[in-house]
């Protein structure tokens, strides 16, 4: 009875929060299970950012509880961003549902499934439900530990939680509240105990990670508490590549521009998100910079790392965008050579700026704005794994590739690398020569030291 399956939707902030969670269930006893169909326990961590993820969720809980009518003693909890957004309301679509934990009480899960559990012992009749989706101080120092499998070469480290931007179509300000930093010693400290234990790529993860510890460190030398961050993580000797994920393009002062010069461990991959290349839009969306602002960020980028790879967040269809002010951002979206980018198209978040304003696009008018990106990006992404045919790039080896024909892993710049190799190099930094690519993959042989290099 404490088999315990854990669904994720949503970002990386969410898998984070997913296996904080499974180490803790754990630690208390429990067993993680892959396979959703032999499990006591479901809980399924949700995502609000648009309409469509909140869909899915609610559409698979609803069939998940079924499984009650013939186990009345399975257990479903739903957690995170959905239920932080509409808490006990839920329970109105879903009323079988058992837990309702929102974003700042993650660690009370292994709490409230012993107390579920001791109620069913108990016989307790009605059904009990608990619901938490309270703030609480300090809550983002408690996503903190890792399930760490044999060989894990990649983690994730939070950093912060919430953001304070408002920007005026996301719903995050109010599904994960204020933005709260971790102490930084603490963060480094976890990077060591993950490199101490084979971990060889940090991403550092949070909502807007740029803003790390502003209210908490002073800069020093015009270097901000972010990039003081990076610093002490370059400086961990088994931690052999960094990543972040999201910064805000107001984050990119010169003095996290020039860290992609002397931070070696930084790997030239960015993740820049545009949302319009409107300056009306922008403004409109409470971004605060402009389109010439944004293109100058990846310029000087680009002048310190002339191998930088970029990826972008969009918005299409934000209220009132015109076909002039799309194609701006079309104009700037190819002039900026995106490599990746996540292309959206505007979901009315209730409680937002944005959804009470007037002139929302109509649906087909959003595809298509969105296919007309996606054609330029793939073709961006064409030319640019073009020209990395011939040459020999690092790669970390992951794991076996998903068809379990061979191995893969990724280089600097983010680019995933199938190729032959043993499982003996599985945490390695090896090279491997691109002898074919597609949109999306590069394939490769190993070099192996003196022999066909
Ligand atoms: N509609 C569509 N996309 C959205 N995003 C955030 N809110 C919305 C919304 N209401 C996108 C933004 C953000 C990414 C995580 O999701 O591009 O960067």
């Amino acid at each position: 009875m404490n088999r315990v399956y854990i669904k994720t939707y949503g970002c990386q902030m969410n898998e984070r929060d997913s296996e904080a969670v499974a180490a803790l269930l754990r630690a208390r006893g429990y067993r993680i299970v892959q396979d959703e169909d032999a499990c006591d326990v479901m809980l399924m961590n949700t995502c609000s950012v648009r309409d469509m993820a909140e869909q899915k969720a609610i559409g698979k809980a609803g069939y998940v509880a079924q499984k009650k009518k013939r186990n009345p003693r399975f257990i479903l909890g739903i957690l995170g961003c959905m239920a932080q957004n509409r808490g006990a309301t839920l329970l109105d679509a879903l009323p079988d549902v058992d837990l309702i934990v929102g974003t700042q009480k993650f660690h009370q899960v292994p709490d409230y499934l012993d107390n579920l559990r001791a109620a069913q012992e108990a016989g307790t009749v009605l059904p009990t439900r608990i619901v938490d989706i309270a703030e609480e101080t300090g809550s983002q120092n408690t996503i903190r530990d890792h399930v760490l499998e044999e060989k894990q070469v990649s983690a994730f480290v939070s950093i912060q939680q919430g953001c304070n931007m408002d920007c005026a179509f996301c719903i995050v300000p109010k599904t994960r509240g204020d933005e709260r930093s971790r102490p930084m010693d603490e963060i480094v400290r976890e990077c060591e105990q993950l490199a101490d234990r084979g971990v060889k790529e940090i991403t550092l993860l949070g909502q807007i990670v740029t803003s790390y510890g502003r209210r908490d460190y002073a800069h020093t030398d015009g270097v901000t508490p972010f990039v003081q961050l990076l610093e002490r993580v370059n400086a961990i000797p088994g931690v052999r590549r960094i990543r972040f994920t999201s910064p805000h393009p107001r984050g990119f002062k010169d003095d996290l521009i020039q860290a992609y010069g002397r931070l070696e461990k930084l790997c030239e991959y960015v993740h820049l998100p545009m949302q319009s290349g409107s300056d009306r839009i922008l403004k409109a969306m409470n971004r605060p910079y402009s389109r010439d602002r944004y293109r100058q960020i990846v310029d000087d980028l680009r002048r310190v790392r002339p191998d930088m790879y970029f990826s972008t967040d969009i918005i299409v269809g934000f209220p009132g965008e015109t076909e002039g002010e799309f194609a701006q951002t079309r104009d700037l979206f190819a002039a900026c050579d995106f490599d990746m980018a996540y292309v959206f198209k505007y979901s009315i978040r209730t409680g937002t700026p944005a959804a009470d304003m007037g002139d929302q696009i109509p649906d087909e008018v959003k595809e298509a704005r969105n296919e007309t990106l996606l054609k330029i990006l793939e073709a961006n992404s064409n030319r640019r794994n073009a020209t990395l045919l011939g040459t020999t790039q690092e790669v970390l080896v992951e794991g076996p590739d998903k068809k379990g024909i061979g191995f893969m892993g990724r280089t600097r710049g983010n680019r995933i690398v199938h190729f032959a190799a043993s499982e003996r190099l599985i945490g390695e930094l090896v090279p491997v020569k691109i002898n074919r690519v597609s949109t999306a993959v590069l394939y490769g042989e190993l070099q192996l030291a003196g022999v066909g290099v």
